[in-house]
């Protein structure tokens, strides 16, 4: 079925062509612990497995498995696992290939806690690791260690949005036998296909596109089958699953996940162009704007741009930062992102010059809300960050 229908089909239809019980259009949420066998002798046959293929929702559940299928499909990989959030996902996957004595490469701008587990946590497991930059790939040539295995690209990053080469990246490393990751959150499966690119394992937070309503914890592992199983393996002995819930959760995002991007694209655009015409602010980091030094790129190996970007002030008072955050009727002021409503959050770039002013970042998500009325909630607050 994979090759025969485009993404929005697949979606709908990958692994539902029998019907679902009663006829239901929705697939059943299958909330067990234990799948038991008819048979002592078969189950032993089977691998301690009963005639449905399941054993244990630690291990593995239908509900589970639907989301899976559909999700390999996206990624265009062998198979997919989900987990209980994005970090049980990059965790497991990471600890199921970096064994004692190993060496990673991660990007400098990676989401904080990645960061945090391969610079503080896993060094107690004899795991060390290096950061670099990411935006041109002799970089990573020149961080290689003998001891190198995994190489962690989030493309584009956390904050900055910047880009690595997924192409180059994953040449050089193939090269050398090291295997490649890539947090594929933000441009999701339908703007991007780290894999289809040479990357090995594609990582996910679900719990922001994907998922789509702010109403669920889950991440996701992909890639080809030889990988899968590993990390599996990973999944059972540390109990990540995604929990039944949660996958028809998941499901239910998906179903609804090209309409969605499709808006997320435009209304970021328009929001960021808008943003990058004001005397207000001095940068806009959005990989779909030109003025992104990496948006050739940026255009080579995306379709399509989500809409969580930032943005920078020129030097301000703290008090112009919250007062501008507070002039704002239709954001709200969370670290998530990928639903439904427009969220905002700030940060100071540089420590205060003499005059107490600071460069201000800030992350802006764009919502399903009608992107004109965001720009005019904008509108009415940006005076506010007018360098005096
Ligand atoms: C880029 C990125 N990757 C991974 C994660 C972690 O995902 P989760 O919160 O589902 O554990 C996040 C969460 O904010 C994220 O922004």
């Amino acid at each position: 079925m994979e090759q025969e229908f485009s993404v929005e089909t697949l979606l709908q239809h990958l692994g539902e062509q029998e019907p679902f019980p009663y006829g239901s259009v929705t697939p059943p949420i299958v909330q067990a612990s234990l799948f038991a066998a008819r048979s002592l002798r078969e189950r032993t046959a089977r691998g301690g497995l009963n005639e449905a293929g399941y054993v244990y929702t630690r291990h593995s559940n239908p509900t589970v498995r639907l989301a899976e299928q559909k999700l390999a499909a996206l990624e265009g990989t062998e198979d997919a696992l989900c987990f209980g959030s994005g970090m049980a996902a990059i965790a497991s996957a990471i600890l199921s290939f970096a064994t004692h004595g190993a060496h990673v490469i991660c990007v400098q701008t990676v989401y904080p806690p990645t960061q945090m587990l391969l610079e503080s946590w896993l060094p107690r497991y004899g795991v060390q690791a290096s950061f670099v930059s990411g935006e041109c790939p002799e970089e990573f040539e020149q961080a290689l260690l003998p001891n190198t295995r995994i190489i962690y690209l989030e493309s584009p990053s956390s904050l900055y949005f910047r880009l690595q080469d997924l192409c180059a990246v994953s040449a050089l490393a193939r090269e050398r036998g090291i295997l490649t990751m890539c947090d594929n959150s933000w441009a999701t499966p339908l703007f991007q296909n780290p894999h289809a690119l040479g990357v090995d394992i594609v990582l996910h937070s679900a719990s922001k596109y994907l998922g789509g309503h702010s109403d669920l914890l889950a991440g996701v592992v992909a890639g080809r089958k030889e990988h899968i199983e590993q990390v599996a393996q990973t999944r059972e002995l540390l109990g990540g699953i995604l929990d039944p819930f949660g996958a028809w959760l998941l499901l239910r995002g998906l179903r609804t996940l090209p309409v969605r991007m499709e808006r997320a694209h435009r209304s970021g655009l328009q929001v960021a162009e808008w943003l990058a015409a004001q005397p207000q602010i001095a940068k806009v980091n959005h990989p779909g704007l030109p003025s992104h030094p990496q948006h050739a790129l940026a255009r080579r190996q995306m379709r399509g741009f989500s809409s969580l970007f930032s943005f920078e002030t020129h030097p301000i008072r703290e008090e112009q930062a919250y007062t501008f955050a507070e002039r704002l009727r239709l954001f709200r002021f969370g670290c998530s992102w990928g639903g439904y409503e427009s969220l905002l959050l700030g940060w100071t770039q540089t420590p205060p010059d003499a005059h107490g002013k600071a460069s201000w970042l800030f992350r802006i998500y764009i919502g399903l809300e009608n992107p004109d009325d965001l720009i005019a909630d904008l509108h009415g607050a940006i005076e506010a960050l007018t360098p005096s």
